[in-house]
């Protein structure tokens, strides 16, 4: 996934415009593993939505998998996004009338799943997410932290590519956030890309890369090479993580 020169203004009157990103570029490669850290405000969720294909930046370009996102008509930008990016929002947008076991299952109803392996993997995520109590609950009757499981189960549903998380631990106790961390880390393991926003600066250290943003900028983009080396060591793939680090290392410390 690549940004190159994104900027977001939000209008609010004539004239009266909100800077939220100021020129992003930011490229990042399959299978990385990057955390998005900065204050309230900064622009983190603005820049998920940009990368999700959910909003378009107001000048700038998007490629997810080398595909310059602006030649999409809607209807290719909506394939391409169910078809390979998973979501985790800050404010979880479960369906209120569905279940938790049917939200989860809602983007395999989008992909046009059969219903039995639907249920099948619906289930199994729930349970890796501690919920097959909870599965008929509607997320009225769940509390922060289960919604917050539930969305991070729907995320997963269709197997994404990349997937893009927005405070995924903001409402979990430090038992179950770390619980979400180890699943993010297998799931990099696999060969999932993850960009992951937070303010938790543990969560964000966690990371082999973290990028710092401040004021709708790109301030810092830190590579913690302990911790690529650590991760290595526990994952089965090591040839194709190392391949993709060495691409990566190539670019220096800020990829433009
Ligand atoms: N729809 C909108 N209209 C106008 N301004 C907006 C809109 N959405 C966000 N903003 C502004 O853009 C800036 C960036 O917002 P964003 O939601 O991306 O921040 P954030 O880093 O995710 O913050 P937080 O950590 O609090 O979630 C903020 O100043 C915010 O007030
Ligand atoms: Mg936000």
């Amino acid at each position: 996934m690549e940004l190159k020169n994104v900027k977001k203004q939000y209008k609010l009157s004539e004239g009266n415009y909100v800077k939220a990103l100021k020129g992003i570029n930011l490229k990042i490669n399959e299978g990385e593993f990057v955390t998005i850290f900065g204050p309230s405000g900064c622009g983190k969720s603005t820049l998920m939505h940009i990368m999700g294909l959910l909003d378009k930046p107001t000048e700038g370009t998007v490629y997810i998998n080398s595909q310059d996102t602006k030649e999409l008509n809607s209807n290719g930008l909506t394939a391409l996004r169910s078809q390979t990016i998973g979501f985790v929002f800050q404010s979880f947008f479960l369906t209120p009338n569905l279940t938790a076991l049917e939200n989860v299952e809602f983007p395999m109803v989008l992909n046009n799943q059969n219903e039995h392996e639907r249920v099948k993997r619906a289930k199994e995520l729930l349970k890796k997410m501690e919920l097959s109590e909870r599965a008929n609950h509607l997320p009225f009757q769940l509390s922060g932290g289960q919604k917050q499981r539930v969305a991070i189960a729907r995320a997963l549903a269709n197997n994404p590519k990349i997937l893009l998380a927005d405070e995924p631990t903001g409402n979990l106790d430090s038992k179950t956030g770390e619980e979400v961390i180890k699943l993010f880390k297998e799931l990099w393991r696999q060969g999932t890309t993850l960009v992951v926003i937070t303010h938790d600066s543990n969560l964000a250290s966690q990371a082999p890369r973290t990028i710092h943003m401040m004021d709708g900028e790109m301030v810092k983009d830190e590579k913690n090479y302990a911790h690529i080396k650590e991760l290595i060591k526990e994952t089965k793939k090591i040839d194709a993580h190392h391949k993709a680090f060495d691409v990566k290392n190539k670019g220096g410390e800020m990829q433009r």
